[in-house]
């Protein structure tokens, strides 16, 4: 379980660096309500395995049934708010020299929190797109400006193709640009802090590989150990929204030690 020793020196790494890179996944939105990928479906999509329905052959084979379970998820985003863990990130970024969060969520709730840069790999679920990119990559369509509904994949008000949302499905490349921004900030990063991912996806489960490659301290908030495991040094073991504010208390206590408070 979570050591004070354990906090404490990781609140001195970041205390101490130029850079910190934060990687996130689903698990520090557990505690806004949003459902992790790899822990049971909730309701509804029990029956249905991600994997099969955020892929463009799923779209075009059922475009109705993919279009539902985004609408279904988005509406539970709409729902959600940022939690402790996401504040605590805020806080993080206003008390070291330079932070940026480099997310797999597509919920925006990093942003909402007030997180002032960052890096969305897998696109935002609360934006939605041409699927022809009729206008231009990506063609964004604001679904307040047509006729639509949970159940119905609506048509693009210009050429008449499905509407989808702007989040990147298996298979398909990451938005240009957040990728190599991504790896640039995970080699030159001194800390990179991987909160509440399995690491099982690529490319984002190769940043934590390359920070430590390129000399960076890897911290991970976790209840559970993740793949990344094996290039860990310091592993935080607990709920994002537990642990992330306990870092700051950790970050506050390691400058008041400093400025010998
Ligand atoms: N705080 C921190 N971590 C948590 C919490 C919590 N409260 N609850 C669960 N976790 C951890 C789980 O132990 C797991 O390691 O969050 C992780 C969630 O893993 P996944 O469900 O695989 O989510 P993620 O790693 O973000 O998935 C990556 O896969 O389906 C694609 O595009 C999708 O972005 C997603 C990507």
């Amino acid at each position: 379980m979570l050591s004070t020793p354990e906090l404490n020196t990781a609140a001195e790494a970041i205390s101490r660096a130029r850079l910190v890179a934060v990687s996130s996944g689903a698990g520090i939105s557990k505690e806004s309500g949003i459902p992790t990928f790899r822990e049971a479906q909730t309701g509804l999509w029990a029956r249905y395995d991600p994997e099969q329905l955020a892929t463009p052959s799923a779209f075009s084979r059922n475009p109705d049934l993919v279009w539902a379970w985004y609408m279904f998820r988005r509406d539970l985003v709409a729902q959600s708010q940022p939690n402790p863990g996401h504040h605590a990130l805020v806080e993080m970024e206003a008390r070291v020299s330079k932070l940026v969060v480099l997310t797999q969520n597509v919920d925006g709730l990093h942003r909402i929190a007030g997180s002032t840069d960052v890096v969305e790999l897998h696109g935002n679920l609360r934006r939605f797109k041409c699927s022809g990119d009729c206008r231009g990559s990506p063609t964004i369509i604001d679904l307040d400006t047509i006729e639509h509904d949970q159940e119905h994949a609506p048509a693009c008000p210009h050429c008449g193709a499905l509407i989808r949302p702007d989040v990147v499905w298996y298979g398909e490349m990451l938005p240009p640009g957040a990728l190599e921004r991504a790896f640039d900030i995970a080699k030159q990063c001194d800390v990179m802090l991987v909160v509440g991912t399995s690491g099982v996806v690529q490319p984002a489960a190769s940043l934590p590989v390359e920070a430590r490659h390129a000399g960076a301290t890897v911290i991970e908030v976790n209840p559970m150990p993740s793949q990344i495991a094996p290039v860990v040094d310091i592993f935080l073991q607990g709920p994002a929204g537990q642990v992330l504010p306990l870092l700051i208390d950790a970050l506050q206590a390691f400058r008041n030690r400093s400025l010998g408070a």
